[in-house]
C-alpha cells in the first residue's frame, strides 16, 4: 500500500520511521518533510492546507492511506474534504473530522464538551467582547494566579498564566477588545488553575474501540529547570513514572472512555489520535488524580519522538485497524524501555534565530535515534538548519538515567554555530522517584 504523511516536524520523522518499517508500506510519501524523512520515503513539496493538490497526488500515486501529522489540516476539514469527494472517499485518512478537531480547535468547545460528559477538568467560563466587564468582575471572584486562553489556534501561545489580578484584568482586555491573539481571541476561556504535575497521554482510536499508547513528559520551556519562554517543546521521557497503573486505570475511566462515548453520542466521526494534556492533581486521598488541561487532536511533538519509538507492533496495522473499525482486533506491543529525547535547537529560538548554519556529526551517532525537525540540504547537498527547533536525540534504555546519559551525549557530538539543548530533561521525574 502507498501512504501518504502530511507534515514536516520530529513529530512527523518519527511517524516515517515507523510506517517505513511495515511490511505492508511500498512507498511512503511525507509532504511536505524535511532532511531526515527523505531516508524513509519521498519528501514531495505540497502545502499542508492545499486539500486540492493533496487529493489530485493522492490519486495520481495510487495511494490508500493518508496520515495527518499537525492540526492545522485536521482543523481545516481534510478528513471531511476525503469523505466528500466520491473518488477520495475510500483513502483511509487517519484524523479526525473537522467537528472532532474541535477538541483542539476551540477552547471553549472541548470545555464544553468536558462538561456535558463529566470529564474532569478546571472550573471555567467563556467570556467575549460583549462580555469583558463580567469576565472581568469573575476574575475577582478566582483566586491568583490567573489562567487565560484564547479559544481558538494560536501557535501555542494562547494561554496566559497571571499572578496579579489587575493585569489579568488587563490581559483580558487585550484578548477580546484589541485582538490581541487576532480571531482566536474573539472568545476566551477563563479556568481555575490546577497546581500538579503534567503529562501527556494519547490515544488511538477508531471511534469506538481506542488503545492507549506510552505516556510522556514534555519540557515546554527554553531555559533548565524549566525557566525562561516557552518553545514546541525542548525534550521528552516516555513512560511518565509517577503515571502507574493506578493512575492511568484512572485515565481510562474518568477521561479516555467518557471522551470516547461523548463523541460517539454526539455523531462525531473521529479516527485518529487523542492527545490528553494532563494535570496530575493530588487528592485529598494522597493519590494522584487526573484532569484535563488540553485536547490535541494528533500527536505532540517532541513527545512523539519518545513514544513511537515504543510502539513494537506495526503502525500501519494499527492504522488500518483505526479506518475499518477494528482497532479492537489489533495488539499494540510497547517496548519495556525508557525513551528520552533532547531537542536541539538554533541560538536565539524561541525568538529570531539564523538558519542555513552547516550542521555536522548526525552520521556519527550509534545507540541514539536521530529525528528532523527543522533542517534541509542545501544546494551543496549539506545538511543545514532550517528552523528553530533543528533536530532531537532520542535513546531508549533501561533505566531513564541511562537513556538521559546517551542522549545528552548523542545531543553534544551534534554541532553547529550556536547549537543549544536543555541538559535537565526528566531531572523532575528522577527527583521524585522511581525510573
Ligand atoms: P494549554 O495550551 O491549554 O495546554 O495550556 C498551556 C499550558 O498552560 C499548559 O501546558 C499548562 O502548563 C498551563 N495551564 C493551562 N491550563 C492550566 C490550568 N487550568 N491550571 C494550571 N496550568 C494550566
Ligand atoms: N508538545 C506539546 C504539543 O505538541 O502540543
Amino acid at each position: 500500500m502507498n501512504i501518504l504523511l502530511i507534515g514536516s516536524g520530529g513529530r512527523e520523522h518519527a511517524i516515517a520511521a515507523s510506517i517505513a518499517k511495515s511490511e505492508q508500506c511500498d512507498k511512503l510519501f511525507i509532504a511536505p518533510g524535511n532532511a531526515g524523512t527523505t531516508a524513509c520515503g519521498t519528501n514531495v513539496n505540497m502545502k499542508v492546507d492545499d486539500f486540492d493538490t493533496i487529493g489530485k497526488f493522492v490519486i495520481d500515486n495510487d495511494i490508500k492511506m493518508v496520515v495527518i501529522g499537525p492540526e492545522a489540516p485536521l482543523v481545516g476539514g481534510i478528513a471531511d474534504y476525503f469523505a466528500e469527494k466520491e473518488y477520495l472517499k475510500n483513502v483511509a485518512v487517519i484524523g479526525p473530522t473537522a467537528k472532532g478537531a474541535q477538541l483542539e480547535g476551540s477552547k471553549d468547545f472541548a470545555k464544553m464538551f468536558m462538561q456535558r460528559h463529566n470529564i474532569p477538568t478546571a472550573a471555567y467560563k467563556t467570556f467575549t467582547k460583549e462580555t469583558l466587564k463580567e469576565g472581568q468582575k469573575y476574575l475577582s471572584t478566582l483566586k491568583a494566579p490567573y489562567v487565560l486562553k484564547a479559544d481558538g489556534l494560536a501557535a501555542g501561545k494562547g494561554v496566559l498564566i497571571i499572578d496579579n489580578l489587575k493585569e489579568a484584568k488587563q490581559a483580558l482586555k487585550e484578548m477580546l477588545a484589541d485582538a490581541k491573539f487576532g480571531d482566536a481571541s474573539s472568545r476566551v476561556v477563563i479556568e481555575e488553575y490546577l497546581s500538579g504535575i503534567e503529562l501527556s497521554v494519547f490515544v488511538l482510536t477508531d471511534g469506538k474501540h481506542y488503545k492507549i499508547l506510552p505516556s510522556a513528559k514534555d519540557y515546554k520551556r527554553i531555559g533548565e529547570g524549566d525557566t525562561g519562554l516557552n518553545t514546541g517543546g525542548m525534550g521528552s521521557v516516555s513512560p511518565v513514572s509517577f503515571a502507574d497503573k493506578a493512575f492511568m486505570q484512572k485515565v481510562e475511566h474518568n477521561i479516555v472512555m467518557p471522551t470516547i462515548k461523548g463523541l460517539q453520542k454526539e455523531g462525531i466521526t473521529y479516527k485518529g489520535f487523542i492527545f490528553l494534556g494532563l494535570m496530575a492533581v493530588n487528592g485529598d486521598d494522597g493519590t494522584l488524580n487526573p484532569y484535563v488541561i488540553e485536547y490535541n487532536v494528533r500527536m505532540g511533538d517532541p513527545e512523539t519522538e519518545s513514544v513511537f519509538p515504543r510502539i513494537k507492533s506495526d503502525v500501519v496495522d494499527l492504522f488500518k485497524g483505526v479506518w475499518d473499525g477494528t482497532l479492537n482486533l489489533c495488539t499494540l506491543d510497547i517496548d519495556d524501555r525508557v525513551a528520552a529525547c533532547v531537542m536541539l535547537t538554533a541560538e536565539g529560538y524561541p525568538e529570531s534565530y539564523n538558519k542555513g548554519d552547516v550542521i555536522s556529526g548526525v552520521d556519527e551517532i550509534k545507540d541514539s535515534l536521530v529525528f528532523h525537525a527543522g533542517t534541509k540540504l542545501n544546494s551543496t547537498n549539506k545538511l543545514v538548519t532550517n528552523g528553530g527547533r533543528v533536530l532531537c536525540v532520542t535513546t531508549l534504555a533501561e533505566s531513564l538515567p541511562a537513556a538521559l546519559h546517551k542522549s545528552l551525549q548523542s545531543a553534544e557530538s551534534i554541532k553547529w554555530k550556536g547549537r543549544y539543548y536543555r541538559h535537565d530533561i526528566g531531572q523532575d521525574l528522577l527527583k521524585i522517584g522511581i525510573n
